[in-house]
């Protein structure tokens, strides 16, 4: 599904989700709200759940993904759920060496550096996705009419973990081996955009009715060098669901000079980051594409009649696009009061 902002109003979707309308380019009587890593950290019942299980095991048992993606939708009354698993999950289920370490980040026991590292890898086939379907089946089935959001990471942020072997500042490693050899380079994106377009695919086919590709790092480079050696396979990944009908929203983080590139890349959907006002977003993006965001992570932890201006200011410039979704411009910070998020959640659902 491509280029819908533009289509005019359909009354056999009157009854749509406000997500999906806002997505769909359209202006749904409450503007939706959802916050990217709503599922985690900031909840106790979450940390209660996790208790003695690890990051990736959890995402494993579909009774506790369930569980954990259900959590920020009854307490929050958000418009859409976030299914509670993580861009590594596919690696782990292909049988690379993956672990979260807690404070870390995803940590590769491996870094594919070589052409011969890149050879191996990409023996690994797509695992058996059976607790996927299973945990996406169960969220499904609570839901209602709240749309669940399925994801996957991008190819080049699954490889720059894979190149750094865990997560880093300018990712050197990665942006020299697309430069220093450009077909090893090619090999490993393309398996990564199989591996993340199989990924999205098993979630949307059990239920999620919506999918977000995060690019997280593509800020890293130029718009030159992520046109070339980056866009090509997020399109490549995205391509594994063309035939099924579900918007694609493309988020990455110091994107404002990607945003073009990102939503040619087959996005019908653009995620801002904090960093750039919705208003110049959709200007650079001609005025056509639903834009996603962008609160400041940071300012939640700010008084609330901060909070509350700047969340205003978001809904306000968010006006400008066709559509609007509003989220952060980044994760929820582990450290959040839950009760500023269920807050924030009642305001935009107020204006
Ligand atoms: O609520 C949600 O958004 C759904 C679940 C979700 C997780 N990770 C759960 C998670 C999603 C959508 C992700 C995506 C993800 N994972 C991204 C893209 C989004 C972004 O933040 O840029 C990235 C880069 C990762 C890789 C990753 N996984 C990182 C950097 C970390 C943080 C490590 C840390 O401890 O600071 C993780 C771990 C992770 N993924 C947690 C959660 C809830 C924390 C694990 C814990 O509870 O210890």
């Amino acid at each position: 599904m491509t280029n819908t902002a533009a289509l005019p109003a359909d009354p056999a979707k009157k009854a749509a989700p406000p997500l999906l309308e806002a997505y769909s380019g359209r202006r749904p009587a409450r503007t939706p709200v959802w916050f990217m890593r709503q599922a985690g950290r900031s909840l106790p019942e979450y940390r209660a759940a996790r208790q003695g299980v690890g990051m990736l095991e959890s995402c494993l048992r579909p009774d506790l993904a369930a569980e954990i993606t259900l959590q920020p939708v009854r307490r929050h009354h958000v418009d859409a759920a976030i299914f509670f698993s993580d861009i590594v999950v596919p690696l782990r289920l292909a049988g690379v060496d993956v672990e979260i370490v807690s404070g870390v980040g995803p940590v590769v026991a491996e870094p594919v550096r070589t052409a011969g590292d890149v050879d191996r890898l990409v023996q690994h086939r797509p695992g058996d996705a059976g607790a996927i379907t299973e945990a996406v089946r169960l969220v499904v089935d609570e839901l209602g009419d709240t749309p669940l959001i399925g994801f996957a990471g991008a190819p080049f942020t699954l490889a720059a973990y894979l190149v750094e072997g865990r997560p880093s500042r300018d990712h050197l490693a990665a942006r020299t081996l697309m430069h220093a050899d450009p077909e090893t380079w090619r090999r490993l994106m393309r398996w990564a955009a199989d591996l993340s377009g199989a990924f999205l695919r098993t979630q949307v086919l059990a239920g999620a009715r919506a999918v977000q590709l995060f690019d997280s790092w593509a800020g890293a480079l130029s718009l030159r060098d992520y046109t070339a050696h980056a866009a090509p396979f997020s399109t490549r990944a995205l391509g594994h669901i063309d035939d099924l009908d579900v918007p694609r929203v493309h988020f990455g983080t110091g994107t404002a000079e990607l945003l073009v590139a990102m939503r040619d890349a087959g996005a019908d959907v653009v995620g801002v980051d904090y960093r750039l006002p919705l208003d110049e977003a959709n200007r650079r993006l001609g005025g056509q594409t639903p834009l996603q965001g962008n609160i400041d992570p940071a300012l939640l932890a700010a008084p609330w009649e901060v909070l509350e201006a700047h969340v205003r200011d978001v809904v306000e410039r968010g006006r400008a696009a066709p559509g609007h979704v509003v989220n952060l411009g980044h994760g929820v910070p582990p450290t959040t009061d839950p009760g500023v998020l269920t807050r924030v959640v009642e305001l935009v659902h107020s204006l």
